[in-house]
């Protein structure tokens, strides 16, 4: 390892090396000759050890009104990409809309096509209940009333035990789950357990523009039990 030892310009020492940090001012001329010594040097009884950095000339500092301009060329350079990526980011977390009325969502069939009421009326008939998929992407029995008009309501299939989806069962003429055996009338309240509560509703309705069913959160009383929605 070579050493090297220090011979100082002839300015004070106390101008080039503090007395016990050593730190070496920048701005003072510093000699080197290797001689295989220590770079501490003893004088007057003083220890003093010097510490040599790098020397950078007072006008290649830009000024402050550069290092604000280059400050804010690099936030624009960081917060543009930064920007770009946080915005699909964000809209992950927001619900999709079903841009029906009212903040409703437009009832898709099994292929995931937009249901047209008159459409789906020439194909299901009365007393017909068939699963679309509805609000928050859950599949809600759309009913064809006896009069075959679409009823005002659907019935969420998902069972009030453990979320099983419940079929419907034309010829007992109820939705019978097949995981644990609890029984909905064909308007879904419960009938047996080990169900706790009658299946969800939602309000059906056809937009007046092109026919599509909206469905609509349902959050008055429940017309079947006469109690609040439990679901709301
Ligand atoms: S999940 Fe339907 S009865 Fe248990």
């Amino acid at each position: 390892m070579i050493m090297a030892s220090l011979t100082l310009s002839p300015a004070a020492p106390s101008q080039l090396c503090s007395s016990k940090s050593g730190v070496f001012r920048p701005s003072q001329r510093l000699l080197v000759k290797p001689t295989g010594k220590s770079v501490m040097k003893k004088e007057k009884g003083m220890r003093i050890t010097c510490q040599a950095t790098t020397s950078i000339s007072p006008d290649r500092v830009p000024d402050m009104g550069k290092r604000q301009l280059m400050n804010l060329l690099l936030l624009g350079a960081i917060s543009l990409p930064t920007g770009f990526m946080l915005v699909p980011y964000g809209a992950f977390f927001v619900p999709p809309g079903g841009g029906g009325a009212g903040g409703g969502t437009i009832a898709k069939d099994a292929i995931g096509n937009d249901i047209i009421g008159a459409e789906w009326l020439e194909t299901h008939g009365p007393g017909d209940r068939t699963l679309a998929q509805g609000l928050k992407g859950d599949p809600t029995y759309l009913v064809v009333d006896k009069d075959g008009s679409l009823a005002n309501y659907g019935i969420n299939a998902v069972c009030t035990h453990l979320g099983c989806v419940v079929p419907w069962n034309q010829a007992e003429n109820k939705f019978i789950c097949p995981c644990h055996g609890s029984r909905y009338d064909d308007q879904g309240r419960v009938v047996r357990g080990p169900a706790p509560l009658s299946l969800a509703l939602a309000h059906v309705e056809v937009e007046d523009t092109d026919g599509k069913v909206v469905l609509v959160p349902w959050v008055e009383t429940d017309f079947r039990t006469g109690e609040a929605p439990w679901w709301a």
